[in-house]
């Protein structure tokens, strides 16, 4: 049951409420959902059960269970925990950041009549180019501090039944205000309008490029998967355990929020391109910023408590992306502290300084931009050749029977051979098919419109560093003996 509430509280995140919306709007609703189930089913549950499975069997982190198949694999572990952990996580807690603000601006209900001027103009200050960083927000950098102490102190003190209890608290009651906003968001005038864009699939659309990836990035990020939380996660585990039923359970449950919170989001555009007389794909200008506009509009329409609602809303949000966070501090850390036996308050103190230090960037008024390259790089690219990787090294060098066989040996043998097809073939196929369209794309125009020597450095060079990295940590002895696989 903990294990449960620690793995939905990793995947349950700003993912499913920020970034699911945004992808959603952007790629047309309806449509969007199409790719975004299949690739639930077709890569997000057969790996999803892959890395639960390797890290019950290996019993370490993600460079453990890597380096424990195959010794020239173990920078591969490093490289799933370091891009997300000097990757997502520095943008990620500035997400973060920013619900923390708009829980106090939830007070007076600040962002007024116009959410969406006041999110970028007010708020963001954002500017138009990736270097023109003008200076740190303040008001984003304080809470941006605040996070990570709360971080820091949730995992210095491995405070596991906090974090735990925390889930089993703040998980219905997110779930609960969702519904209430959903509620009301769906009985405003024109809330229909929106719905429809929601839920009415357009078969056209299926034709981009865009629209697939994104739904396929989409499935890894929300289910933390290539993140090298559920491998490690996992190994907690007892030796008698149902990893299909649980990889099922974490999985649909995860979807299941994110579909839910659309209608939110969209029965508000609805509203408020009745209200504007626009079309609801022109209603938000940046779409990144899509949550923090639909969100307090549908807040200050409420008909009474406005306030009250806006500030748990949000505080949930806080609390939400913290347990994502969280998770994404414990597989780095403990990954460090299995390699070179270090106590765990020295190494997680230094995760964390170096991670505010390096958030910093994203506090800066062009930060909306450098979120915007480094999510699209790390998300397209860096997940993606993780989960293909990991396909070789566990379906291929493992052997995708032998962890079935494992797998089916500690539960009901649920698992049948149409997973080893999977997870040998079919996932990595797809994947690849995906990255090498995405990389035509890619290679026709500096992503977004923003100039190259941005993108590049923000993009490829960074993942370079973070590669360079892992290669070279992978060469220092272990300090905790690996086991044994051959048994
Ligand atoms: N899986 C986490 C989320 O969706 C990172 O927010």
């Amino acid at each position: 049951m903990g294990f449960i509430l620690a793995a939905i509280g990793s995947a349950v995140g700003l993912g499913n409420i920020w970034r699911f919306s945004y992808l959603c709007y952007e790629n047309g609703g309806g449509a969007f959902l199409i790719p975004y189930f299949t690739a639930l089913f077709v890569v997000g549950i057969p790996l999803m059960i892959l890395e639960l499975g390797i890290g019950h069997r290996m019993r370490g982190s993600a460079p453990m269970a890597m380096a424990t198949v195959n010794r020239r694999w173990e920078w591969l572990g490093w490289f799933a925990v370091l891009i997300v952990m000097y990757g997502i996580m520095l943008y990620y807690s500035t997400v973060i950041a920013w619900c923390l603000n708009y829980v106090f601006f939830s007070f007076n209900l600040a962002w007024g009549d116009d959410p969406n001027s006041y999110f970028f103009k007010e708020f963001l200050q954002m500017a138009e180019k990736p270097f023109d960083m003008g200076d740190v927000r303040m008001p984003i950098l304080t809470s941006l501090a605040a996070i990570w102490f709360f971080s820091w102190l949730i995992v210095f003190f491995g405070i596991q039944k906090g974090v735990e209890l925390a889930n089993k608290i703040f998980m219905p009651l997110l779930l609960s205000l969702i519904l209430i906003l959903v509620f009301w968001s769906v009985s405003l005038e024109g809330a229909g309008k929106g719905i429809a864009v929601y839920l009415k699939p357009d078969f056209s659309k299926l034709g981009q490029r865009k629209i697939w990836i994104d739904a396929f990035s989409q499935i890894f990020f929300t289910l933390s998967l290539g993140f090298g939380i559920m491998i490690a996660y996992a190994s907690y585990l007892p030796k008698k355990v149902d990893i299909v039923k649980d990889a099922l359970i974490i999985s649909l449950g995860n979807s299941a929020f994110s579909f839910i919170a659309g209608f939110a989001v969209f029965g508000t555009l609805g509203y408020m391109s009745h209200a504007t007389n626009q079309p609801i794909t022109e209603v938000v200008s940046e779409t990144i910023g899509l949550a923090f506009v639909s969100y307090p509009k549908a807040i200050s329409l409420m008909p009474a408590f406005s306030n009250v609602f806006g500030v748990v809303f949000f505080a949930m949000l806080v609390i939400a992306g913290l347990s994502s966070g969280i998770s994404i501090l414990e597989a780095f850390s403990s990954a460090l502290i299995d390699k070179f036996g270090y106590n765990r308050g020295g190494v997680v103190t230094f995760v964390c300084i170096t991670g505010l230090a390096g958030s910093v960037v994203f506090t800066t008024k062009s930060g909306l931009i450098w979120l915007d390259i480094a999510d699209h790089f790390i998300t397209h690219y860096g997940l993606m050749i993780i989960g293909i990787l990991q396909c070789i090294v566990v379906a291929w060098i493992y052997k995708a029977s032998k962890l079935r066989k494992h797998i089916n040996s500690v539960a009901p043998p649920l698992l049948s051979s149409i997973w080893d097809t999977c997870v040998m073939y079919v996932t990595p196929l797809v994947l690849t098919a995906l990255i090498v369209n995405d990389l035509i794309t890619e290679l026709k125009a500096p992503y977004g419109g923003y100039d190259l020597s941005g993108v590049l450095l923000i993009g490829p060079v960074w993942m370079v560093v973070i590669l360079i990295a892992s290669l070279f940590i992978s060469n220092y002895p272990w300090k905790k003996e690996l086991q044994d696989n051959h048994h």
